[in-house]
């Protein structure tokens, strides 16, 4: 390797490091949206009744799951809809979809973290833009 390649290579190299420092002080430095720290316990509980349960093979989470059943994100918080009535069909199922004799303890939570996901993100994945950075921002439409 001639000793010009060298240089170019080490400039490079101290270039893309000091941009990895800088880009980690950065991102270690964002202030962690209120949204995402608590998750009650009862939220938790939801989740595993959830993966238990296997509901994302039929129903979405953000978008992403099995597409027999509607995306769940926003269910509590869509008009027309909100926690009696996701709780009615939780309770005895309806002729689509199975029902799994959850007691009233179990809806509770899966409705603790139906909410938790309602608060955290929006399905209508379509209206965001990308920022440069990577970010996304919804655009006008606000969740609530
Ligand atoms: C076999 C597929 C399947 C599974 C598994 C399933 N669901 Fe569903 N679910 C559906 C279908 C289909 C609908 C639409 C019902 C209708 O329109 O009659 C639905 C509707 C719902 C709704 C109402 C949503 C809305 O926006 O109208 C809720 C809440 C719900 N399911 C929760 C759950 C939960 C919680 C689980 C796991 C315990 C689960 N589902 C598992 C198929 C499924």
């Amino acid at each position: 390797m001639s000793e010009r390649t060298f240089t170019r290579y080490r400039l490079i190299y101290t270039l893309l490091s000091i941009a990895f420092v800088v880009f980690s002080g950065f991102v270690y430095t964002q202030a962690v949206p209120e949204n995402n720290k608590v998750v009650s316990s009862k939220a938790v509980q939801g989740k595993m009744l959830w993966q238990q349960h296997n509901c994302s093979s039929c129903h979405q989470l953000y978008g992403l799951g099995g597409y027999l059943g509607p995306d769940l994100t926003n269910t509590l918080s869509s008009k027309g809809k909100g926690r009696d009535y996701a709780a009615a069909i939780m309770k005895s199922g309806t002729q689509v979809m199975p029902d799994f004799h959850l007691n009233d303890a179990e809806i509770e939570a899966l409705l603790a973290f139906l909410e938790h996901a309602d608060k955290s993100g929006n399905n209508r994945v379509h209206s965001y833009k990308i920022g440069r950075d990577g970010t996304i921002t919804s655009e006008g439409e606000t969740r609530k």
